[in-house]
Formats: C-alpha cells, structure tokens, sequence
C-alpha cells in the first residue's frame, strides 16, 4: 500500500508530459535517449541467428528485398518493428547484432539480442528448428556488453548511470506458444498445463528475468504484448480456422498471458526503485494494423514447409499490399504501423501505463 502514491505520483506526472510531447515535432540530430537495448523474438531479430545451426534464419533472398543491406537475418522484406522503434528514437545507424556489437565494440549506442525462435523457456523452438539464443541467454549476452561497457567508460558507477538512460525493448512470449504448447507433438507443455496454468508459469519466469534486466541497470523498459498469433497463415494453414477467421484456441492462450502483463508491469513499476516497466498492447495494434492491408491472411512469399520464404521464388510484387511477409512475419509496411504505435500510441489502450515516446522522457 506504501507504494500506492508513489504510483499515482507517477501517472499524474505523466499528463502533462503527454501534452508537451504531443507538441513536439520530432527532432533532428541526437537520439532521445543515449542508447537502445532488443530483447525478443524474429519480430525483432537483425540477425542473431545467422551464425547458429537452426532453420529459423532470414539471411537469404527474397529476405530483405527492400532494404539497403539486402538480407541480414531481418525475417522481412525491409526494416523490422525495432528498427522502426530505433528510427523513431532517433537513432540515425541500425542497432548493431551482438556478434557486430562486440567484434567492433560498437556497444554504447545498444545492442539487440534478439533471436527468432526464441522464448521465455529455454526449450522454446528447440526442438522445432534448432538452435536459438532464449531468454536467459540473451541476458547473459548482455552481462557480456556490460562488462565491455564498464571497460569503456572506466568504472561501474558509470557503466550503470549510462544503463538507466537507455531504453529497452523486450518482445517474448510468442514463441513459447507457437513453438512450444501448440506444438504437442514436439512438447509436453500442453499435457503438464492449461492454458491458464501455462500463463501463469511463464509469468513467473519472464518476471525473474525483468527483475534481471533491471538488476543490470535498465530502468526504462517497454514490454511487448504478445500478438494475435492465431491468425498467421501458418497458425491457419496448421489448425484450420474452423469457420472464425483466426484460430481461436491460440488466440485465446495468448490473451491469457497479455493480460497477466499489465500487473506484472504494474508490480514491477511498485516494488523496484525507480523501475518504469510499460506494456505494449501489441495484441491490438497487430489486429488493427492488418486491416490497413488488401491481402490480411496470405504470406507475400511463396514458402517452404517450415512456413519461410522460398530461397528460390520471387516474392509479391507489392510488398505494401501484404500484412504477411512470410506464413508469421509481418511485411515493412506493416512493421511501420506496429513500431509507430508503440513509439506513439493512437489509442488509449495501446500502451499502459506510456508509450516508448513517454517512456524516453521520463
Ligand atoms: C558468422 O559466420 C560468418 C560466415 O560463416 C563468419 O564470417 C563470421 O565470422 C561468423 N561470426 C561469428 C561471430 O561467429
Ligand atoms: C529503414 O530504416 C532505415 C534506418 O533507420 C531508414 O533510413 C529507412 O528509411 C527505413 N526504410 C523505410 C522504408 O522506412
Ligand atoms: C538451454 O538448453 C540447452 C540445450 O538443452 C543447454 O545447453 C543450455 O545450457 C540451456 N541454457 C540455459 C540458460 O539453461
Ligand atoms: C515428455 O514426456 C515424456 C513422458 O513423460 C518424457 O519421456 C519426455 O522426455 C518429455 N519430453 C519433453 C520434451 O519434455
Ligand atoms: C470447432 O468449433 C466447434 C463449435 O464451436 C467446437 O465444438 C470445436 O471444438 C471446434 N474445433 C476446433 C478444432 O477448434
Ligand atoms: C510463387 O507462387 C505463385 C502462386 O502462389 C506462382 O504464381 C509463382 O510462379 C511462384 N513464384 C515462383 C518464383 O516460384
């Protein structure tokens, strides 16, 4: 209860803040916040998996048809939603992969870390499609950027003042659904839990590993919501959709574990000192943002059967007629829509208790 005030302190100071970022037009020049740590899954991924032995990879054409690099491991044809958050923030430079980060020791801009396939569980996409660098591990990769961090700025204290400035973004979850409970034949997990049990452990644990992240120095930190990932044509071409448009037994799993987030966040924000944990309603923006698109349920890119591009193919013409990319990836245009909302939140309930433009200011 004592923290109670503390609480309410924190959304009244927010308002007028809202207000004066509203006004702002965006500026040219230095990033809003020294710095840009990703955590998550393909949604975020630059490239993290392309040195490991797994099938969840996009360094190959028709990958990255539309971006400067070509393919880089973006599992899009362009920039994915972190680049999008990224450019928001005004960082002119691509965050660098972790490989990149520590080879050119490029560190104090940020590093992403994310990895597709990846989970909250260790075993997350695993057994589907090979290595991956979960959750854990990525935290692990980022004591590793702290230590050289630390190096570079002389000594701890100092390391730690430029971690709480940064922003972090973390998008987990979504694979420990797609590629773990609905996948019984491969997993346990859906015979040892209900979908209500199966949040509730996943909760528990991604909650130790925000508390690590905060441990490490990050304080501003935005959780992403997982998206409607029943209504990817591979969720569609795998289950049938049973007469609804989506498949509503992954949809409704997922929603279970979204709306564990918000107290999570909520607690978080309570029991930790100077913590500003916000939740990304990424549920509803993706349900949203496919709508902006002529062909919603259709991967742009003829596919393999792991659901990935075909090497071989050429994709769709228009790409920005497409919300899928691949059979679960979202094209650039669509990323354009989930990074935007995230950065500026168009609705009320897009982001709780700010969004990351918020979020970079406080
Ligand atoms: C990743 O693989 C590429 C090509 O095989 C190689 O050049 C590079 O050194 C590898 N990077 C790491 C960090 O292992
Ligand atoms: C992709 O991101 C880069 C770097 O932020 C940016 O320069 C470019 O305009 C973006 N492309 C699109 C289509 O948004
Ligand atoms: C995750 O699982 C792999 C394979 O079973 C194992 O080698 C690795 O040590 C585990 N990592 C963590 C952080 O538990
Ligand atoms: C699933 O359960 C069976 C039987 O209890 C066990 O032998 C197997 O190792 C389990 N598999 C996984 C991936 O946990
Ligand atoms: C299909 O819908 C029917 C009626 O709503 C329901 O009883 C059944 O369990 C559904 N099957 C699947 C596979 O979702
Ligand atoms: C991709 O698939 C479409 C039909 O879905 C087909 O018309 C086209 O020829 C294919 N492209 C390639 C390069 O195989």
């Amino acid at each position: 209860m004592e923290n109670q005030p503390k609480l309410l302190w924190w959304i009244f100071f927010t308002i007028p803040l809202l207000i004066i970022s509203n006004l702002q037009n965006c500026a040219y020049g230095e990033p809003q916040v020294p710095c840009f740590f990703v955590f998550g899954d393909s949604l975020f991924d630059n490239g993290n998996n392309n040195n490991l032995s797994t099938l969840a990879k996009a360094n190959y054409t028709p990958y990255g048809i539309d971006f400067s690099k070509g393919p880089t491991g973006r599992f899009s044809n362009g920039n994915n939603t972190a680049d999008v958050i990224a450019k928001l923030l005004g960082f002119d430079d691509y965050i660098p992969t972790f490989n990149e980060a520590k080879a050119t020791k490029n560190i104090l801009r940020g590093v992403n870390y994310a990895s597709g396939s990846a989970g909250i569980r260790n075993e997350s996409g695993r057994l589907a499609v090979g290595d991956v660098i979960s959750l854990d591990e990525q935290l692990q990769n980022h004591r590793i950027i702290i230590s050289l961090i630390t190096e570079a700025l002389g000594n701890k204290d100092s390391a730690m003042k430029h971690l709480n400035k940064c922003i972090y973004t973390i998008d987990m979850g979504n694979n420990d659904y797609t590629m773990n409970y609905f996948l019984p034949q491969l997993y346990n997990t859906s015979r040892q839990f209900s979908a209500h049990q199966y949040a509730t452990v996943l909760i528990q644990q991604y909650s130790q590993q925000l508390e690590s992240l905060y441990d490490l120095g990050a304080r501003k930190v935005a959780v992403a919501g997982l998206i409607q990932n029943g209504c990817s044509p591979n969720a569609l071409a795998t289950y049938g959709t049973n007469g609804s448009s989506c498949v509503e037994v992954i949809n409704n799993a997922v929603q279970i574990f979204n709306s564990k987030l918000i107290p999570l966040v909520t607690n978080l924000n309570a029991n930790l000192p100077g913590a500003k944990f916000t939740y990304i309603n990424f549920y509803q923006i993706d349900a949203e943002s496919t709508r902006a698109f002529r062909f919603t349920r259709v991967a742009c890119c003829n596919l393999t059967s792991t659901g990935l591009c075909d090497p071989s193919t050429i994709p769709c013409p228009d790409r920005t007629e497409y919300a899928f990319y691949d059979s679960a990836h979202p094209t650039e245009a669509r990323a354009l829509i989930l990074g935007r909302r995230a950065y500026r939140a168009q609705s009320v309930t897009d982001a709780f208790p700010v969004d990351i433009s918020l979020l970079a200011q406080l």
